[in-house]
């Protein structure tokens, strides 16, 4: 609608004016042309207007709290799930990646997270080794990831498009792969370093499924959307998949500005099942609708800092590790202390960290002095 009204101002000017100092004269072709413009964008205004009264309020729009039963059914999902063995490295993963150093604090904080809740799964953190330096590795690693290093990948067309920040996403899709290492993995669940776990999510790895993720929200006009947010994944890695999955990249169809996650939903349109909110408490939600996200809340297994990081600059930089506290405070004040008590969490969380792994981090700044 902005757009006509700029259209229908715009020709005003142009056209409209010389009315008044010549009104003597009959309208001209062009006068008769800009009255036509006028007309067909008050229709379109019009069209617009009853189109937005008649749009589609999903449930979540209008959300209500209404249920009361328990989202996991756990005697259940215990039984489906094989006993874990003492001896034997478990088949399943939790997998996390490290492309820059900026987030080592972050992928320290949600191993910690995850060790609170006693997850059965391996943890594994895929790193690229040209990007991360030894002090941020020894960082990223303190809280029980295990490094393990891959090529990046780099996206496909040159980049075109592409937005700086996602330029190293595209890795993501060695996820793909683990199935093939010395020690395989057969179901992971991957979770971007900017989240915390809250609750244990084990009963994922039963999924018969090949793919599963939440879906997407935006705090624009797109809001509940059926594309999926490829934060946190349940994946089978797969490299005959894999390699498909590389083969299709270059006729693909989708916005190259989102990288990775855009191909996988167009890769994956069909098939991919789609988890509840709660395993990728996403902050959009809460801005979208903080019903929403206070329905949520008592099962919420993994939140996920997607509009305000608390660990990484404003302008996506490195924050040394005696200003961290600091940039939470600032996070926790920003967009009007909206996200006050999720910032104030990961502070807390990351508190915790520094104490429990002090003598690990220690080892750490010697490495990276
Ligand atoms: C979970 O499933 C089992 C087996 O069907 C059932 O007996 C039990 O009542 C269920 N528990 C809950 C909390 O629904
Ligand atoms: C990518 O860039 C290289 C070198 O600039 C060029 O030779 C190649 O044709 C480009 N490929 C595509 C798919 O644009």
């Amino acid at each position: 609608m902005v757009t006509f009204n700029r259209i229908v101002s715009r020709y005003y000017n142009d056209y409209y004016s010389p009315l008044g100092t010549h009104p003597q004269k009959r309208p001209s072709g062009r006068v008769l042309f800009a009255g036509g413009l006028v007309a067909l964008s008050l229709l379109l205004n019009l069209v617009f207007v009853v189109k937005y009264c008649l749009r589609f309020t999903s449930p979540l729009d209008d959300y209500q709290e209404l249920k009361q039963y328990p989202l996991v059914n756990t005697t259940l999902a215990r039984a489906s799930l094989p006993p874990m063995s003492k001896s034997k490295l478990s088949e399943n993963a939790i997998v996390t990646t490290l492309y820059s150093d900026s987030y080592a604090p972050a992928v320290a904080a949600l191993g910690h997270s995850l060790r609170k809740v006693d997850t059965s799964a391996r943890l594994i953190m895929l790193y690229i080794p040209s990007q991360v330096s030894a002090g941020a590795l020894c960082l990223a690693a303190s809280s029980g990831f295990v490094p393990r290093p891959v090529a990046r990948i780099a996206p496909p067309h040159n980049g075109s498009g592409i937005a700086p920040r996602f330029v190293d996403q595209y890795t993501k899709l060695a996820l793909w792969t683990l199935d093939a290492a010395p020690d395989p993995v057969r179901a992971l669940v991957y979770v971007d370093a900017d989240a915390l776990v809250l609750r244990n999510f084990d009963e994922l790895f039963a999924l018969p499924y090949a793919f599963a993720a939440v879906p997407d929200v935006y705090t624009d006009a797109r809001g509940f959307t059926t594309n999926f947010n490829a934060g946190v994944m349940f994946v089978r890695p797969d490299s005959a998949l894999f390699a498909d999955m590389l083969a299709a990249l270059p006729a693909a169809r989708f916005p190259h500005v989102m990288a990775e996650q855009a191909f996988l939903n167009q890769f994956f349109a069909t098939d991919a099942l789609r988890l509840p909110y709660a395993y990728n408490g996403n902050l959009a939600l809460k801005e979208r609708n903080p019903r929403v996200w206070s329905g949520i809340q008592r099962e919420m297994r993994i939140i996920h800092y997607t509009l305000i990081k608390p660990f990484v600059s404003k302008q996506w930089d490195t924050v040394p590790l005696d200003r961290l506290q600091h940039r939470v405070d600032e996070a926790a004040r920003s967009k009007g202390g909206m996200f006050r008590d999720e910032m104030q969490h990961w502070g807390r969380v990351w508190q915790e960290t520094r104490t429990v792994y002090a003598q690990h981090l220690d080892e750490c700044r010697r490495l990276s002095s």
